[in-house]
């Protein structure tokens, strides 16, 4: 099958780790016959500075006649000056959400093969695993109401439409059925209308539509102390953008870290952009230090959800774990314990990935 990518690499080690995400896809390529072709866009800060702006005409083109895109990551303090409209994530990311309608966006938490000694939490906490998956709404909400600043006094509306919450329910709901059936609508509807219309809109659809899913609400605040607590007691949450936004760097934390955890944002057609969580690390960028791991396994949502190439998808995702398993470590997710020579650089273990897809 041939498919068109693509790729923005944006700023920071966002370069860095497409291009490892890329190997990964050349090396599925040639394992399954597939072809897969690349446009190689400027976007973030790298775009501004280049073009003017962050999101410059050509990328967006490259994007509307691309199968799927992969983005890195954008901004960093270079930019941190400009006024909040005028920043690069601003600028490309939040902007490309909103222009393919990309209200889906999925973040799977995982702990893969022998990664627990990363996490955050005492080994008996996340014994027998670790593996839900928060589904965050991506266009509307705090981030996307409106903005005002005056010198004084600044607001930002959190606006939703029951529509914009019933199609991510409905997206939930739907991950939910294809796992153990339980879902937890999390809110702040002691405190926020919006949340109270999450929370009715949630009750009657998943009756509706659902009446299988076992479903629970769950105050943000509590939400996150759970998480942080005994996150095996979740399988799928779904929330709002903002709470989505935070509560997934905590679920990182979990896995061994912001490194780890990968991401797919779609719209109701299953075009979709898959990026790392990740942002875009200026301190460690151009080092050879950053974990590719979290954008090789977007790629893997990537042939899952955009490609439907389920059986390719798999075998990235095994590869991630032979490749743990085998010891290897980028500096991130490296134990005290780790060897020196299995504390490798992004390229290494992006080829070490790669070799593991082709075997
Ligand atoms: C994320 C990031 C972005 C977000 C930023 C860069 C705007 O934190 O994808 O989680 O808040 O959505
Ligand atoms: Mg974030």
């Amino acid at each position: 099958m041939k498919k068109t990518i693509a790729v923005l690499g944006g700023d920071g080690i966002g370069p860095e780790v497409v291009e490892q995400g890329v190997q990964a896809l050349d090396a599925v390529a040639a394992r399954f016959g597939h072809r897969f072709e690349y446009l190689w866009r400027d976007c973030g800060g790298a775009a501004l500075d280049r073009h003017g702006t962050p999101l410059p005409e050509e990328t967006l083109a490259a994007c509307r006649g691309a199968d799927a895109i992969l983005f890195g990551a954008a901004g960093g303090p270079k930019w941190d000056h400009l006024p909040p409209e005028q920043l690069p994530e601003a600028g490309s990311i939040l902007r490309l959400r909103k222009e393919f309608d990309l209200f889906a966006n999925l973040r799977p938490i995982r702990i893969h093969g022998p990664l627990g000694e990363a996490s955050s939490l005492k080994p008996e906490r996340i014994e027998g695993g670790l593996d839900l998956l928060i589904v965050r709404e991506l266009t509307s909400g705090v981030y996307f109401g409106k903005h005002d600043r005056s010198e004084n006094e600044a607001s930002d509306l959190m606006y939703y439409h029951r529509r914009e919450i019933e199609r991510i329910v409905r997206v939930a709901c739907e991950a939910a059925m294809k796992r153990a059936r339980r879902l937890t609508e999390v809110d702040k509807s002691n405190a926020l209308a919006s949340s109270r219309l999450w929370r009715d809109t949630a009750r009657d659809l998943v009756a509706r539509e659902f009446p299988r899913i076992e479903l629970k609400f769950l105050y943000v605040d509590n939400a996150a102390m759970q998480l942080a607590t005994w996150p095996r007691q979740f399988d799928v949450i779904v929330t709002e953008n903002m709470f989505g936004d935070i509560l997934s760097d905590l679920g990182a934390a979990l896995t061994g870290g912001l490194g780890m955890l990968p991401s797919a944002s779609i719209n109701n057609t299953g075009f979709g952009l898959y990026e790392p969580v990740h942002g875009s690390a200026p301190d460690i960028a151009g080092k050879d230090v950053a974990n590719p791991l979290a954008t090789i396994l977007s790629v893997a949502m990537m042939l899952r959800y955009s490609f439907n190439m389920g059986a390719e998808a798999d075998v990235i995702d095994a590869a991630v774990t032979r490749a743990l398993d085998a010891g290897f470590r980028t500096r991130d997710i490296a134990a005290a314990g780790t060897p020196a020579s299995r504390v490798i650089g992004c390229r290494e273990m992006g080829r070490r990935v790669a070799e593991m897809v082709a075997a």
